[in-house]
C-alpha cells in the first residue's frame, strides 16, 4: 500500500505521459507534499544505481568507504579475495554504526556502539558479553547487503539489490561518446557538499536545462557556445553538451566540448577536458536536499596545476550559488497557491521532460506493486 497522501496525488491524469511539445510539467504537489520525501527515497532512489565515491578509496583488502544513500547508511569494503562488497552500515544489535569515517582501513567491521564485530563478508563473528542470552544464533544476524558496481574509477551501489536495471544497461554508450576522454584515468581530488532549501526534484529539473543559463549564469554563458547547446535523451540518462567558446577560458579551447550527463534519477557527470565533477543530489526533507560534488582531475593537473583546480572550484562555487538561489525561490513559488503545472520549451527543456517521464514511470511502478 502506498501512503494515502501519495496515492491520492498519483492520479491517472498526473501520471499520464505526453510528448514534449504537448506535455505539462509534473504537479506542484509532488514537490511540496511532505509524504513524497519518504516515497521518493523508497520508490525512486532505493531502486536505482547511486554514485558513492572514488574507487581509489577501496583499492586494497580492508579498505572501506561509507556514505548515506537514499537515507540509508552504507559501507563498501574490499575483501581478502579482492571482491567489492557493500553492506548497510547498521549493526544488527541495536542499529549502531560500523564505519564512522568517510573512508579508512580495517580488516573487520566493528560496531562503534557495543563492539559487535563482523567479517568483511558480512558474517557476525564477535559478540561481547552475550553468553547468557538465550536462543541467539550469530548466523541470524549477518549484515544486510547492498549491490555494488565499479565503473570508470567510481563506485556505485543500489540499496535494493535486484531492483535497479543492470548497471551496464544504465550507462551504455557513455564511454564511447566521450572518447578520447577517459574518466577511469582521472584521480579524485576533493568532495564538497551544498545544502539547498528546495525539494531534490527542483534541483534536478534546474540542472537539466540550459534555458536558464543566460539569465541565471551570465558568466557561464560566456564560457559555453550557448547557441550550439544541445540535449540528447537516452533510456536511462540524458546528455547536455556544448562546445566551449574561446581559447582562453579556464576549461579548454573552442575545439573541445563540455558534457553534462544526467543519470536518472539524481546523478550528474560533468565532464570537461581533463576534469570530471560528479554530483549526487540527496533528498534531506520534502523541502531540502544536499548536493555532493566530487572533483577528479588528470594526474598532471593534480601534480602541477593547483591554479586550475582553484579556478575550477571558485567558478563552480559561483554557478552553484546562482543555482541554489534560484532553486530556493522556485521552491517558494511551487509552494504558493499561484502555481500547479507549467509547460516545456521544446528546444531547451527536453531533459526536464525526460526526467519527469522517468519519474512518472517509477511512480506508476510503485503504484502497481503497491510499494
Ligand atoms: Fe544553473
Amino acid at each position: 500500500m502506498l501512503p494515502p497522501a501519495v496515492d491520492s496525488l498519483l492520479t491517472d491524469e498526473a501520471l499520464s505521459e505526453a510528448p514534449l511539445a504537448r506535455s505539462k510539467t509534473i504537479p506542484s504537489a509532488w514537490y511540496v507534499d511532505p509524504a513524497f520525501h519518504a516515497f521518493d527515497r523508497d520508490a525512486v532512489l532505493a531502486r536505482t544505481w547511486q554514485y558513492v565515491g572514488p574507487a581509489s578509496r577501496v583499492r586494497n583488502h580492508g579498505d572501506f568507504m561509507s556514505d548515506v544513500i537514499a537515507g540509508n547508511p552504507i559501507v563498501i569494503v574490499r575483501t581478502k579475495d579482492g571482491e567489492l562488497k557493500g553492506w548497510f552500515n547498521v549493526c544488527k544489535h541495536r542499529g549502531g554504526p560500523l564505519a564512522m569515517e568517510e573512508c579508512g582501513h580495517s580488516k573487520v567491521l566493528q560496531c562503534k556502539y557495543h563492539g559487535w564485530t563482523y567479517l568483511l563478508d558480512g558474517a557476525l563473528r564477535g559478540v561481547p558479553r552475550f553468553d547468557r542470552t538465550e536462543l541467539f544464533d550469530k548466523k541470524d544476524f549477518s549484515l544486510d547487503p547492498v549491490a555494488v558496481h565499479e565503473w570508470q574509477g567510481m563506485i556505485f551501489c543500489c540499496i535494493e539489490p535486484g531492483q535497479a536495471p543492470p548497471f551496464e544497461e544504465v550507462l551504455a554508450g557513455i564511454v564511447e561518446r566521450i572518447a578520447p576522454l577517459e574518466l577511469g584515468g582521472l584521480g579524485f581530488h576533493q568532495r564538497d557538499r551544498y545544502d539547498v532549501k528546495a525539494n531534490w526534484k527542483v534541483y534536478v529539473d534546474n540542472y537539466l536545462e540550459g534555458y536558464h543559463i543566460p539569465l541565471v549564469h551570465p558568466d557561464l554563458c560566456d564560457v559555453l557556445d550557448f547557441r550550439s547547446y544541445q540535449t540528447d535523451t537516452m533510456e536511462h540518462y540524458s546528455l547536455q553538451h556544448s562546445p566551449l567558446k574561446d581559447d582562453d577560458n579556464i576549461y579548454g579551447s573552442a575545439s573541445e566540448q563540455a558534457f553534462y550527463y544526467f543519470i536518472y534519477p539524481n546523478i550528474m557527470l560533468n565532464i570537461l577536458p581533463g576534469r570530471l565533477q560528479v554530483n549526487r543530489v540527496d533528498p534531506q526533507a520534502w523541502n531540502a536536499c544536499q548536493t555532493v560534488f566530487d572533483y577528479y582531475y588528470t594526474s598532471e593537473t593534480l601534480a602541477a596545476d593547483p591554479g586550475r583546480i582553484q579556478a575550477d572550484r571558485t567558478f563552480s562555487d559561483q554557478v552553484q550559488a546562482e543555482d541554489i538561489d534560484i532553486c530556493e525561490r522556485v521552491q517558494a513559488g511551487l509552494e504558493s497557491r499561484a502555481y500547479d503545472q507549467g509547460r516545456f520549451s521544446y528546444d531547451l527543456e527536453g531533459g526536464v521532460h525526460h526526467f519527469q517521464q522517468l519519474l512518472k514511470r517509477s511512480y506508476r511502478n510503485a503504484r502497481e506493486t503497491g510499494s
